[in-house]
C-alpha cells in the first residue's frame, strides 16, 4: 500500500475479487469509496474499474497507478529533472527560515523538554496572526513565493520545519514540470514520500508530541529523514498497476458517492462495490494533511491539530443518518439495475443504529447473500479504541 489508510481492504481484497467475478459482470465495476484501491487493484485481470472517493488525493493516487500509458521516464529521470527547480526553492526558504532552522536543530540535539517547547512554541497558521497573513500572500503569489504551504501549516508538528520546506521546495519543482502526463504520478509520489515521513499514528488527525522517552527518540529519528530522499523512493513504489489498455479503460472520480450513483451519469457498468466508512470517524479528519498538501489551496486552518475547516463529511459516519445513507446507496444502484457488492463489518455503526446491511439490501434487491470472514481490520487509533480488533467482516452481494 502507498500511503498507509484506515479501513484498507487489502486482507480482503481477494474475496471481493472472487465475488465480483463469480458475478461476470456485464461492463466497468465502479468502486465507490476507493480509498488506497485495493479491491480495485485486485480487479486488474477481471473487468476495468471506475474509482470514486471524497478525498482528492486519493484519486491522485488512483490516477497514477490505475490509469495512464506506460510510463516513459524512470524515476531517476524524474528526480534528475526536477532536481535544480528544487535546490533553487529549497535555498530561498532556508534563508527565509534560518533563525527558525538554528532553533529546530538546537532543540533536536537537546533534551525531551527541549523538543516539546520547541513544538509548543512553534507557529503555523492555527495559532499565528502572522502566519495567517504570510499564508494569505503566499496563496496570492505566482512563481516560487507561492510554496510555502506545509512550512506555514504542518511544520513542528506532523513534520519537523527542515522536512516542510523540502516538501514546499519539491511542490515548486513539480508544479513547474513542463511533462503533464507524469503530473498524477509525481504529486501521487510526493504525498507518499511525506507520508513515509509524517509524525503521527498512521494517520494526521493529530501529531505525536515527545511525552514519554520512546515518542522523543521517535521523533527525533523521524525528523532526522529526508523528504527528497523518500520522494525518490516513492517514485518507484507508485507503480502502474495492470496493462496499458486495461488502464486505458478505467476513470477515476472524485465526490460523494451517493451523489455519483444518484446522477444517472455512469455509463458501462457491471456490478458496484461499496465499502464506505463503518465508523464514526470522518476520514477528512484523519487524513487532512495529506488534502491540503495535494489541493495547496490554503485553507482556512485552525486549532492544535491545523485542520482545514472545510472538511467533507459524510452521513455513512453519523450516527443519525448512516441509516438514510444506506437505504440512498442501495435504492440508487437497484435503479441502475446492476449488483451491488457491498464490505461492512458487524461491529459497524450501522449495527449501533439498529439496522442491518441485509435488512435494508432486501428492500431494493431481489436477492442479497452474505458472506463473512473473519477479519483483523486495523482501526489505528480510530474512536474503536484497541489498535487492532478482532471483528466479522461482511460481504454482501445484492442481486436485482
Ligand atoms: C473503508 S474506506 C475504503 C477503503 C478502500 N476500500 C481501500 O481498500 O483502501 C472508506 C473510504 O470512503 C471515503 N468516503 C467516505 N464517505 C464517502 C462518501 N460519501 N463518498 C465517497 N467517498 C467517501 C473515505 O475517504 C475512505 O477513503
Amino acid at each position: 500500500m502507498v500511503v498507509r489508510y484506515m479501513g484498507t481492504k487489502r486482507h480482503m481484497a481477494d474475496h471481493v475479487r472472487d465475488a465480483i467475478a463469480q458475478l461476470e459482470p456485464d461492463g466497468r465495476v465502479v468502486d465507490l469509496f476507493s480509498g488506497m484501491g485495493s479491491v480495485a487493484e485486485s480487479l486488474k485481470e477481471t473487468a476495468s474499474v471506475v474509482t470514486n472517493d471524497a478525498m482528492s488525493f486519493t484519486a491522485a493516487l488512483s490516477r497514477a497507478r490505475f490509469t495512464g500509458q506506460d510510463r516513459q521516464s524512470s524515476s531517476a529521470e524524474v528526480v534528475e529533472r526536477l532536481l535544480p527547480k528544487y535546490k533553487a526553492r529549497l535555498q530561498e526558504l532556508e534563508q527565509a527560515y534560518a533563525s527558525e532552522l538554528k532553533s529546530e536543530a538546537i532543540a533536536l540535539d537537546g533534551s525531551r523538554t527541549d523538543l516539546l517547547s520547541y513544538m509548543d512554541k512553534a507557529q503555523h497558521v492555527g495559532n499565528s496572526a502572522t502566519r495567517r497573513r504570510a499564508a494569505r500572500t503566499a496563496a496570492e503569489s505566482s512563481g516560487f513565493a507561492h510554496y510555502e504551504l506545509a512550512t506555514l501549516y504542518f511544520s513542528a508538528g506532523y513534520l519537523s520545519l527542515r522536512q516542510a520546506i523540502e516538501l514546499d521546495a519539491a511542490r515548486a519543482a513539480i508544479d513547474s514540470d513542463d511533462r503533464l502526463d507524469e503530473r498524477d504520478w509525481i504529486v501521487a509520489a510526493w504525498i507518499a514520500g511525506a507520508s513515509v515521513l509524517v509524525n503521527a499514528p498512521g494517520h494526521t488527525a493529530q501529531y505525536l508530541r515527545p511525552n514519554s522517552a520512546s515518542a522523543h527518540t521517535r521523533i527525533v529519528r523521524t525528523w532526522s529523514r529526508s523528504l527528497w530522499d523518500e520522494f525518490a523512493n516513492s517514485l518507484d513504489a507508485v507503480s502502474q498497476v495492470g496493462s496499458e489498455s486495461w488502464r486505458c479503460q478505467n476513470s477515476v472520480y472524485v465526490g460523494d458517492a451517493l451523489d455519483l450513483v444518484s446522477a444517472g451519469e455512469l455509463r458501462d457498468i457491471g456490478t458496484v462495490y461499496a465499502d464506505p466508512p463503518y465508523t464514526k470517524d470522518q476520514y477528512s479528519r484523519y487524513y487532512h494533511m495529506y488534502e491540503t498538501l495535494y489541493r495547496y489551496d490554503f485553507p482556512d486552518s485552525s486549532g492544535a491539530g491545523r485542520n482545514r475547516s472545510d472538511r467533507f463529511t459524510t452521513g455513512f459516519s453519523l450516527k443519525t443518518a448512516v441509516v438514510a445513507s444506506f437505504h440512498d446507496l442501495c435504492r440508487n444502484v437497484a435503479r441502475m439495475r446492476v449488483p451491488l457488492v457491498i464490505s461492512y463489518p458487524s461491529s459497524g455503526l450501522l449495527g449501533d443504529a439498529g439496522m442491518s446491511v441485509a435488512e435494508i439490501a432486501r428492500q431494493y434487491f431481489g436477492e442479497v447473500e452474505t458472506h463473512s470472514y473473519e477479519a483483523n481490520h486495523s482501526t489505528m487509533g480510530a474512536s474503536t479504541g484497541a489498535s487492532k480488533k478482532s471483528a466479522m467482516e461482511n460481504l454482501y452481494v445484492c442481486l436485482v
